[in-house]
């Protein structure tokens, strides 16, 4: 069923709640924002409700706090600063995340002005009560406003106060980059067109052993590159080397390999070193003959070969996890070579699934290649588990009353 959007409720005058997602990466030396992808993807619905006269509340949080110097690295001060440069339009910072002060800044706002208070996570000093989704909590936030909309997918894996609390007590829509993820990956994963082929990559098997079984179960082919390979080249009996490989999953590898027959493409080449850095030599060869002193790298470009083969035709992809150790720079190939092969398809719904594979495809320029490039790290990954997310669950359903 369709949720309903930003699109399907009264803006004017109200005073809009909107749970974003501004956890972004910040540099450890400097505090300065070093990718501001969340911020940006989070425009459009903020526009379109100061644009219709709205009054727009919002809530983020950013890293974990546990002490007071978390929160002094953590504060929101700085995201206010890029989202004013980024929307052109001057964003008030409350310090804080409740109490009179808070109330009387929304109280003084006009239509169409934008207001963002402190990390929503400064409440997890006193009792973990955002993380907890205290009830009082999700109340009071939800008592700021008229209405409620969630934006935040990269926090739809999570049941918090800031989601789930104020949902709660209040109605809740969709904004725009919700609506996006839930179309793009939500389609992909529940009604794909195919041939449907996922790749997937990442350190370990571990980390993804739903998302391998469940897109084993739809996909036509499912690609597996970056460490998590080793453990397969494991299971097929393979010497790995120093590689990353996780033993007490090969056997999980094996069933995989059996039920996948040859729906299950891996690696026939790779990089591999003597050493974990971008200083010692490498060497491409055959997964046959990796040394008992070598570790893998990267696929190699064999395997780019094949993989871009496997991927011809395709009408919906979905890509997960890198292919090799891509931050340095020797490395690198694999994982660009994947971000070129789906660039060039026609016709297909390219979509990435957040996290580091979505970090590469950026930082190699690839941006504007995909259909959609997730903002959710650990929420893409457990929407493409099939799972039910609770950040999706409690927004409004559109029965007979949308668009
Ligand atoms: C993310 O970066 O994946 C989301 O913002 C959620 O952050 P969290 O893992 O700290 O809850």
């Amino acid at each position: 069923m369709p949720k309903k959007t930003v699109k399907d409720i009264k803006l004017k005058g109200q005073r809009v709640l909107v749970r974003v997602d501004f956890n972004v990466p910040l540099d450890k030396e400097t505090g300065e924002i070093t990718d501001d992808n969340r911020i940006v993807q989070a425009l459009p619905t903020i526009k379109y409700i100061i644009e219709q006269g709205g009054k727009a509340i919002l809530f983020s949080h950013l890293g974990k706090i546990k002490s007071e110097e978390d929160k002094i690295k953590n504060t929101l001060a700085p995201i206010a600063r890029r989202l004013s440069e980024l929307i052109k339009v001057e964003v008030k910072f409350v310090p804080t995340t409740r109490g009179v002060k808070l109330e009387q800044a929304i109280n003084d706002m006009n239509n169409g002005d934008i207001l963002l208070l402190e990390n929503t996570r400064f409440e997890d000093l006193n009792g973990k009560k955002e993380s907890k989704n205290d009830p009082e909590l999700g109340k009071y936030w939800a008592s700021l406003g008229d209405v409620f909309v969630n934006d935040a997918f990269g926090t739809a894996h999570r049941s918090h106060a800031s989601n789930v609390g104020i949902a709660s007590n209040i109605d809740c829509v969709s904004g725009f980059l919700m609506e996006k993820e839930i179309n793009f990956i939500g389609g992909a994963v529940s009604n794909p067109k195919s041939p449907f082929i996922a790749i997937l990559g990442g350190a370990k098997v571990s980390d993804k052993i739903a998302v391998i079984e469940n897109l084993l179960a739809k996909a036509d082919k499912v690609l597996i590159g970056g460490g998590m390979n080793y453990t397969f080249l494991k299971a097929q009996g393979y010497n790995v080397g120093e590689s990353i490989c996780e033993l007490e999953r090969v056997d999980f590898a094996k069933k995989l390999l059996e039920k996948g027959k040859e729906k299950l493409i891996l690696p026939i080449d790779i990089a591999v070193s003597k050493a974990f850095n971008n200083d010692a030599p490498f060497r491409y060869t055959s997964v046959t003959d990796i040394k008992a002193d070598e570790m893998g790298m990267d696929i190699g470009p064999k395997t780019i070969e094949l993989f871009t083969k496997a991927l011809i035709g395709a009408k919906t992809v979905v890509w997960n996890g890198p292919m090799g150790v891509f931050e340095m720079d020797n490395y690198t190939r694999g994982t660009i070579g994947i971000c070129k092969a789906i660039a060039e398809l026609k016709d297909a719904t390219t979509i990435i699934g957040g996290g580091d594979s979505a970090a590469a495809a950026i930082q190699f320029g690839y941006r504007d290649k995909f259909s959609h490039i997730s903002t959710g790290g650990g929420a893409s990954l457990e929407y493409l588990e099939g799972k039910t997310l609770p950040g999706v669950k409690v927004i409004q359903d559109c029965g007979k009353h949308c668009g």
